[in-house]
């Protein structure tokens, strides 16, 4: 099974990235099913409705989130009846939503957890342990499954793909919106990429205006930061998977900006 992940969409700018990239990379990878992090592609702050079900009409099947889940209010009145979007799953019981899903694309069915680090974020439960108890209840149904870890820390990330090295397909880390070079299979067959970067606007801070963030960092004052302008990058991470075994057989970088780009 051939999975494309896309990194965490930022903005109008992001949005409309995946919309013009998404026939290049169905053409370029031929993926069964694409799962894309949607936490910031409402202006850079969480997701709504309308921004979804685009996401789904362009051919994204599964939406995952982060710590930026409830910052659009809209969220509340969908995500309980959307079995296509995850957020993190070690949030407190309570929580709006789930944290895992079944995604099915083009005949096939891949298992999806989200979830969200302790360090430099929110208290949340333990991730490694909630990992384990929805891989468990996944591989019921399937032993393809795609773990998106939302954390801040690489060694958070890089300890959980030891964690998950033979029980998850892929581990990938999300939110820091820099793509790390170090995608690879680790020995027990599960790949594994820190983070996959980002798909929105290239010549910002992390996506956001670097004007106002450079003022912040100078000055300390207080401004509210805006989805910068400007030319595109879109940051992902391509993987097949060995579908009776789960394991990945290919893993792969996806990383190309407006100057880059060829369309086909
Ligand atoms: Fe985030």
């Amino acid at each position: 099974m051939k999975v494309v992940f896309i990194g965490d969409i930022v903005g109008n700018i992001g949005r409309d990235t995946v919309k013009r990239l998404l026939p290049w990379i169905k053409d370029k990878y031929n993926p069964h099913i694409i799962i894309a992090n949607g936490e910031n592609a409402a202006g850079g702050r969480g997701i709504t409705a309308t921004i979804a079900r685009e996401l789904f009409e362009w051919g994204v099947h599964g939406i995952t989130m982060g710590n930026h889940t409830w910052d659009n209010r809209d969220i509340f009145e969908f995500i309980d009846d959307e079995p296509r979007i995850v957020r993190p799953s070690n949030l407190p019981h309570g929580t709006p939503g789930r944290g895992s899903m079944i995604v099915k694309g083009n005949g096939k069915e891949l298992g999806v957890v989200n979830l969200i680090g302790r360090t430099f974020l929110p208290p949340a439960e333990c991730p490694f342990r909630v990992a384990d108890e929805e891989i468990e209840e996944l591989h019921r149904q399937t032993k393809c499954v795609l773990v998106d870890f939302h954390a801040e820390a690489t060694s958070e990330k890089i300890a959980m793909g030891w964690h998950l090295d033979g029980y998850a397909s892929l581990v990938v880390g999300t939110h820091t919106h820099v793509q790390t070079n170090d995608a690879r299979i680790l020995p027990e067959g599960t790949a594994y990429l820190t983070d996959a970067g980002m798909t929105g606007p290239r010549d910002g801070v992390l996506g956001m205006e670097k004007e106002t963030v450079l003022r912040r960092f100078i000055t300390g004052m207080p401004g509210r930061f805006n989805v910068a302008e400007g030319k595109w990058t879109l940051n992902g991470v391509f993987v097949d998977i060995d579908e009776t075994t789960g394991k990945a057989l290919k893993v792969q970088n996806i990383t190309v900006d407006e100057d880059s780009w060829i369309a086909v």
